[in-house]
């Protein structure tokens, strides 16, 4: 395989030298650690503190000391600051700090997009006063089990859980909170020592290539360390195409020099094992140890950059302490902290503010076939006709730009297609969809409806000049919609109306691309910073959250379109901490290549712990051909990427499943089946998403949390809590370095031969697979026809393949609604237990409503039959199998590997909807 190398264009990007404000929080860092003694100059007035309705106010002064007296002279400064610590019912703390009384009033606006309902507080603490040594105690959480320790001078907030330091604010006194100003206000400058320049760095104006970011407002950043004591390992802030536990920027030995950055970029090919930024950003961190586990989110949706150094512990343990430095550009200072005490805890808690996955049509699950372009009608009929040909199922097919009138979008190219409705209609008769891309730039054009309205009613982004902002992206000349306007939202939803966008029906979908924005002549590619949305919020201070907004707009389009709401899907290229409210979100630009392969494993685990699970990397790779083994190995791995489509650049060869013949189209094939078939088992695992907030994919440490070996594994994951891939990222390989981890048994999935762990094995990888093993003590649901599409499948039995464990026990859920609708949120779903505890196996209902009768789903669908149920891993051999009262002949029973028993009941019978009972004797 040739050598890869990166095609990015760094210097399309800013460095964090080329960024004032990163410049000067750096350079603050640097001058605490160049000082002796160094000392936050922030204290808390103690006569200022009051708590009152579990909200705690107080004084926040800025007193510089002689140590940190030099950065002072830089820049006015504020000197009266607001704390306030909310403590909330769901046990999550909010932290907010910002200027009394401020000169110009920072952008304050993000929770109304970003939290899914208001703050409740919590009514479950009390309160130390000052204490002997100078601190202030809050104990909060229904046992009290968590504190947050507040000192006065200098300033800082200790978290513990159960009296353990987990969390700590401003221990490295790295504070600093760029007073909101008017030029005239800044001192001016002397001559002063590089450190000193660069604490001044870019504060009025900054250039980048040819183009000034005016800044009007001056210099409003501000940052903060977060520092985690004695835990090693932090995750989380997507988007990098990075390792999952995240990389040292900082200290001797850092792994990368620029700090992590969260800006929304449209990066062509991006570089990979890196920190810059790419196209979403989620200030979502995760740290865990063996011993304790917190999280961190920083609602800020300016660009933020995140610096993590590993320090000597200051309790003299061996563990280090990581200490993170987080900065963002404008905005206000606003964080929330969750002690769990559990990872699953702490996810529970981030997505009761910022909303859990949104359950998807059933479809969306299975397999997409797209590329830029399917060209034509014609096209588009013979590649599904390939597909039936083939006998490979998929559910949608994809349209990229070159389907519109001239890359306008809701529009469709009048000659290669004539007649959208017709191909959708075909489409539809298999059970199949489409999926149009829609992007947020519109073409500037007098004669194009969506340019007219939005025009006329002052729906777009403007410039600094306050006049309509224009630059240029596929259609040439375009402009962007001002989703921070209230108005915009719902007039960009009324375009999907079906007598607006003429040509669509009701299984046409939507894919949202360039969403960052990306402006091909803007600054890295984007908006300028000082660009006007609505009420004149500058664009630096909500960059990070516009291709959300947009997303949320086309899913508020998509779902009213319909008189019965039916559920939408939109896949965003660009994302913000809850976009998993609107959709699903892809990695970009990836390359066909083996490395972008293998670091697509890390990026989805990353993405997912920040609480979008919703998310797949473009199988074979965007740029480039990949060679037909690279492609099969993406497919393997593929099909249990929670979003599951091929996507292939214009300038790239042909790649339709079935073009390279065989050994691979039937390999292809497999892979795709093998994704079919455990449908059930995904959509049971978007729905437990979807209520406690925790990805499908999952990195090894989330189902091992003590298992230290896990916490840098990224190059194999978790499909839920019973399935076991590792992808296969080499070529040639035959054989593959598995960790098998815990002390129980892991069944292969496809042929049940054993291995027992914990510790690495090399098993056989061979062209046609990939190890995928199931994990002791767990039930998954499967369908095992292969069918066209997944629609076609709703009719069919279940099988269930248990593996008990060592104990002889199992356990697993089943989940099933019409797959269309909202009626489940009403109780119109099936939800299944199964356990096996004594050789029994019995099924039992989890529906919390208990109306069923009344419901047209379960009614329905409550008759459809578990036929097969596979038994694996007993410990001796079974003679009988009594269904209910009903003896049974078994129709296999043998010895697989090392006295495993394995009990095959093929026509088991059992409705889907009802409590029953299989034991065996
Ligand atoms: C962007 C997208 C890519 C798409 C192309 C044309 O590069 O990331 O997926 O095919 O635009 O729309």
């Amino acid at each position: 395989m040739a050598l890869v190398v990166s095609a990015v264009k760094r210097e399309d990007f800013k460095s964090c030298a080329q960024s004032g404000f990163c410049t000067r929080n750096r350079a603050y860092a640097d001058l605490a650690s160049e000082t002796p003694d160094w000392e936050s100059p922030f204290r808390l007035d103690p006569a200022s503190l009051q708590l009152e309705d579990g909200i705690l106010t107080g004084d926040l002064m800025h007193t510089p000391t002689t140590s940190s007296s030099s950065a002072e002279s830089s820049g006015a400064l504020n000197d009266g600051y607001t704390l306030e610590i909310h403590l909330l019912d769901n046990d999550a703390v909010r932290v907010r700090m910002s200027e009394r009384d401020p000169k110009r009033r920072r952008y304050d606006g993000l929770h109304k997009t970003v939290l899914v309902k208001p703050l409740i507080s919590s009514s479950q603490y009390d309160h130390l006063a000052r204490d002997e040594n100078g601190l202030f105690t809050i104990n909060y959480g229904s046992q009290r089990q968590n504190s947050a320790r507040i000192r006065f001078a200098p300033f800082q907030i200790e978290f513990l859980v159960d009296g353990v330091s987990t969390l700590v604010l401003n221990e490295g006194g790295l504070l600093k909170i760029e007073a909101a100003q008017a030029r005239n206000d800044v001192a001016d400058t002397r001559t002063r020592a590089l450190l000193e320049r660069r604490l001044e760095q870019g504060m009025w104006s900054e250039r980048f290539k040819d183009i000034v970011d005016t800044k009007p407002r001056g210099p409003e950043s501000f940052g903060l360390d977060i520092t985690f004591p004695e835990i090693e390992d932090v995750y989380g802030i997507p988007e990098h195409a990075s390792s999952l536990s995240l990389k040292t920027t900082r200290g001797p030995g850092a792994q990368y020099t620029e700090p992590y950055r969260l800006y929304n970029l449209d990066v062509f090919e991006y570089e990979i094992d890196s920190p810059m930024a790419l196209y979403g950003s989620i200030p979502f961190m995760l740290g865990h140890s063996k011993d304790k586990t917190v999280g961190v989110f920083w609602m800020n949706a300016a660009e933020t950059w995140i610096d993590i150094e590993k320090i000597k512990s200051t309790s003299g343990s061996n563990r280090k302490t990581t200490r993170t430095h987080w900065y963002s550009e404008a905005g206000v200072l606003d964080l929330f902290v969750f002690l769990g005490p559990t990872h699953r805890d702490i996810l529970k808690q981030y997505s009761s503010l910022v909303g859990a996955t949104a359950l998807p049509q059933s479809f969306a699950i299975g397999y997409h076939q797209c590329r830029w372009n399917y060209i034509s009608q014609k096209d588009v009929t013979e590649v599904d006709a390939g597909f039936e040909k083939h006998e490979i199922p998929y559910d949608v097919l994809w349209l990229d730009i070159e389907h519109t009138d001239g890359k306008r979008y809701f529009t469709w190219h009048p000659e290669q297609f004539p007649d959208p409705i017709d191909m959708q209609l075909h489409l539809a008769s298999k059970g199949r969809k489409m999926v149009t891309i829609i992007d947020p730039h519109i073409k500037m054009d007098k004669e194009y409806h969506v340019s007219i309205e939005a025009t006329d009613k002052s729906l777009f982004v403007m410039n600094s000049l306050l006049s309509p902002f224009d630059g240029w992206c596929w259609p040439g000349s375009s402009q962007w919609v001002d989703f921070e306007n209230p108005r915009a939202k719902d007039w960009w939803a009324s375009q999907f109306s079906y007598d607006r966008y003429i040509g669509s029906t009701n299984t046409l979908f939507t894919w949202n691309d360039m969403n960052e924005p990306s402006v091909f002549t803007g600054p890295e590619i984007t908006l300028p910073k000082d660009a006007m949305h609505h009420n004149r919020v500058e664009h630096r201070s909500i960059h990070n959250i516009y291709g959300a907004m947009f997303h949320a707009a086309t899913a508020q389009g998509l779902t009213t379109r319909n008189e019965t709401l039916q559920r939408p899907f939109v896949l965003s290229r660009a994302f913000f901490a809850g976009s998993q409210r609107y959709g699903a979100i892809w990695t970009g630009d990836n390359k066909a290549s083996w490395e972008h392969f293998a670091v697509a494993t890390p990026m989805l685990l990353t993405i997912g712990l920040a609480g979008l699970p919703f998310s797949g990397a473009d199988v074979g790779g965007f740029f480039g051909d990949p060679e037909p083994e690279l492609l099969t190995r993406w497919y393997q791995a593929g099909a249990f990427y929670p979003f599951f489509r091929a996507h292939a650049h214009l300038d790239s060869k042909r790649r339709e499943p079935w073009l390279f013949g065989e050994p691979y189209t039937s390999q292809i094939r497999a892979a795709i089946r093998t994704r079919y078939s455990l449908l059930p088992l995904w959509y049971t695992l978007f729905q437990e998403a979807s209520t406690e907030g925790v990805p499908i994919i999952r990195p090894m440490f989330f189902e091992f949390p003590s298992d230290e070996l896990t916490y840098r594994m990224d190059d194999q994951f978790m499909v839920g809590d019973a399935l076991l891939v590792k992808p296969v990222t080499t070529a040639g390989a035959t054989h593959s370095e598995v960790y098998f981890a815990g002390n129980e048994k892991w069944f292969d999935f496809y042929d049940g031969q054993v291995k027992r762990g914990p510790g690495v094995q090399s098993v056989p990888s061979p062209a046609y697979k990939i190890p995928v093993y199931q994990r002791a003590g767990t039930i998954i649901p499967k369908r095992e026809k292969p069918r066209r599409s997944s629609k076609e499948m709703e009719n069919d039995p279940f099988t269930l393949v248990i593996a008990v464990d060592s104990n002889g026990e199992a356990s697993g859920r089943l989940y099933l609604d019409d797959g269309e609708s909202f009626e489940y949120t009403r109780g119109d779903y099936i939800l299944r237990e199964f356990k096996v505890q004594g050789r029994v196996l019995t099924s039992r209902s989890l529906n919390r409503q208990e109306s069923e009768t009344e419901w047209s789903f379960i009614r329905r669908f409550s008759s459809l039959k578990v036929e097969r149920i596979v038994f694996q891993g007993l410990s001796g051999p079974v003679s009988r199998v009594v269904i209910g009262d009903r003896p049974t002949a078994v129709e296999s029973g043998h010895d697989v590997a090392g006295g495993q028993y394995v009990v095959v009941v093929s026509k088991a019978n059992l409705p889907i909807g009802q409590d029953w009972s299989v034991t065996l004797l």
